[in-house]
C-alpha cells in the first residue's frame, strides 16, 4: 500500500490549496449529470460545502490499510443508507471525485494518479457496500416526539417514541434528523436512558452557538413532531464482567450517555461503587441535577459531585470538572467513562493520564472534534 499511499498524497497536494473550488466542481459534476442526487444533500450546501468531498479524501488517504478499518467502513456503508445512497451512486461519486481533482491539478496530473484514486476508492466503496448490503435493519426509524421540556435557555430534554422497536445499548449514540425544521441534516445524539420496554428514548440537547440542528431541537421542536433516527453506534458501553468501581465524568449534556449507563447499573449493580462528576459553566446548565440527586438518594453505591466553572456563588465545587475529578481519588483501579465537549474530554483525559489511570480503562465520547 506504500506506493499507492504516496501517489494519493502527492496528487492531493496538487489541488489541496483549491479545496473549496474542487468541492464546488465535484458537486456540480454530480448534480449536473444526476440532478436527482441533489435531493440527498442538505438544502443549504454552503453550510458544509466540502463535507462529503473532505470525508472521502480523508478516508481514502488515511485508511492506508483498508483491512484494519473493515468494521468502520462497513458501519459507514450501513449508515449511508439513511442518506438514501444506492449502490449505483458510488460510481458516480467516485468518477466526479477524480474528474474534479484532474480539472484543478492541470498539467501536473498523471494517469498513475487516476489509477491510484480509482483503486483506493474502489476498495473503500466495496467495503461500504458490503456493510450496507448485510444490514438487516431499516435505513432509519421514524419516531414521534412525545415529550419536550426546556430545562434552561439552551437546553431541552425530549422523548421520542420510535414507531418500530430500535435496539441499542446504554451509552451508545445514534443520528437524528428533524425533517420538519432541518431536512437532511443528521447529527448524533446519545439516548439518556437505558433501553425501556416501551421503547421510548430521552435526549438531552444543548443549542450550540450558530448550531443548525441543535437550536431547532431545543427551540422549535414540539410534541407531535416526527424525527428520523438511524442505527446506534459507539462503544462507550458497560462491561458487565468488570468488578472495578466506576467513575463517570460528564460536561453539560455529556450527561446523556452517562445517565443511560447509570440507569443500566441500577438494574443489576450491587457491588460496585459509582462516582458521578457533573460539571457545567453555571448552575442553570446542571439541568438534570434533581434527577441525579434522586438516583443518589435511592442507590447507596452512587455518589454525585457537581462543579461550576463560571458561577462563583455555586455551593458545589468550583472550577473545571476535569480538575475537580483530580482532587478526589485515588483512581488507579477504576473504570472511567467521560463524555462532553471536545475541550472537556481532552482536559479530562490529560488529567487522568497524569493520575496514571491506564488508558484501557477509559471510555469516552467527545461531542466536538
Ligand atoms: C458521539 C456524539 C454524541 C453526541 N451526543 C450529544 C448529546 O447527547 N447531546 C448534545 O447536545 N449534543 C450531542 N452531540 C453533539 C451533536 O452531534 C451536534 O454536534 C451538536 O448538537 C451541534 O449540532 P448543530 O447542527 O446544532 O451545529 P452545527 O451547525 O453542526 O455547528 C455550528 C457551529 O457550532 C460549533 N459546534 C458544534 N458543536 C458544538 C458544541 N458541542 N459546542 C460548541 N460549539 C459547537 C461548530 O463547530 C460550528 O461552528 C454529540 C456528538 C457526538 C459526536
Ligand atoms: C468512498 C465512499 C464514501 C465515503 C468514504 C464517504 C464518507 C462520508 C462521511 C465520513 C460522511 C460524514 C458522515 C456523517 O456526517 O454522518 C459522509 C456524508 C455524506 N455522504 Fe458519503 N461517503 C462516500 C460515498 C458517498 C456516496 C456514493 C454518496 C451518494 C451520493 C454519499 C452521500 C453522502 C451524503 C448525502 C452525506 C451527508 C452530507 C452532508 O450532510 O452534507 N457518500 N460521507
Amino acid at each position: 500500500m506504500g506506493d499507492l499511499a504516496s501517489l494519493l498524497k502527492e496528487s492531493w497536494s496538487l489541488v489541496e490549496e483549491h479545496q473549496d473550488k474542487v468541492a464546488g466542481y465535484f458537486y456540480a459534476r454530480i448534480f449536473l449529470r444526476y440532478p436527482d442526487l441533489r435531493d440527498l444533500f442538505p438544502v443549504q450546501m454552503d453550510v458544509q460545502r466540502a463535507r462529503l468531498l473532505g470525508a472521502i479524501v480523508t478516508a481514502v488517504q488515511t485508511l492506508e490499510d483498508p483491512e484494519r478499518f473493515d468494521e468502520y467502513l462497513r458501519a459507514l456503508g450501513r449508515d449511508h443508507r439513511k442518506f438514501h445512497v444506492e449502490p449505483e451512486h458510488y460510481e458516480v461519486v467516485g468518477g466526479a471525485l477524480i474528474e474534479s481533482m484532474r480539472a484543478f491539478a492541470g498539467e501536473a496530473w498523471s494517469i498513475e494518479y487516476d489509477q491510484a484514486w480509482a483503486d483506493a476508492y474502489a476498495v473503500i466503496a466495496s467495503k461500504m457496500l458490503a456493510g450496507a448490503d448485510a444490514d438487516p435493519n431499516p435505513p432509519y426509524w421514524y419516531g414521534e416526539v412525545v415529550g419536550h421540556e426546556r430545562r434552561s435557555r439552551d437546553i431541552a430534554v425530549f422523548t421520542v417514541l420510535p414507531l418500530q422497536p430500535l435496539e441499542y445499548r446504554a451509552g451508545q449514540y445514534l443520528s437524528l434528523e428533524c425533517p420538519r425544521y432541518q431536512p437532511r441534516l443528521w447529527r448524533t445524539y446519545s439516548p439518556a436512558n437505558a433501553p425501556r420496554r416501551d421503547n421510548t428514548l430521552d435526549f438531552h440537547v444543548r443549542a450550540v452557538g450558530a448550531g443548525w440542528v441543535s437550536s431547532a431541537l431545543v427551540r422549535r421542536m414540539q410534541v407531535g413532531d416526527m424525527v428520523k433516527l438511524a442505527a446506534p453506534m459507539g462503544s462507550m458501553t458497560l462491561d458487565r464482567r468488570s468488578t472495578r468501581d466506576a467513575v463517570f465524568v460528564a460536561g453539560g449534556t455529556g450527561l446523556a450517555p452517562i445517565k443511560s449507563l447509570l440507569e443500566e447499573l441500577t438494574r443489576y449493580n450491587r457491588t460496585r461503587w459509582v462516582h458521578v462528576f457533573f460539571g457545567a459553566r453555571t448552575r442553570e446548565d446542571l439541568y438534570d441535577l434533581a434527577d441525579l440527586n434522586r438516583l443518589a438518594a435511592r442507590y447507596p453505591w452512587l455518589s454525585v459531585v457537581t462543579a461550576c466553572s463560571e458561577d462563583p456563588t455555586f455551593p458545589g465545587e468550583q472550577g473545571y470538572i476535569s480538575d475537580v475529578v483530580a482532587k478526589y481519588g485515588p483512581w488507579k483501579e477504576h473504570d472511567f467513562f467521560v463524555s462532553g465537549s471536545g475541550r472537556m474530554v481532552k482536559a479530562t483525559l490529560k488529567r487522568l493520564a497524569e493520575l496514571q489511570v491506564p488508558s484501557v480503562r477509559i471510555k469516552y465520547d467527545s461531542f466536538t472534534d
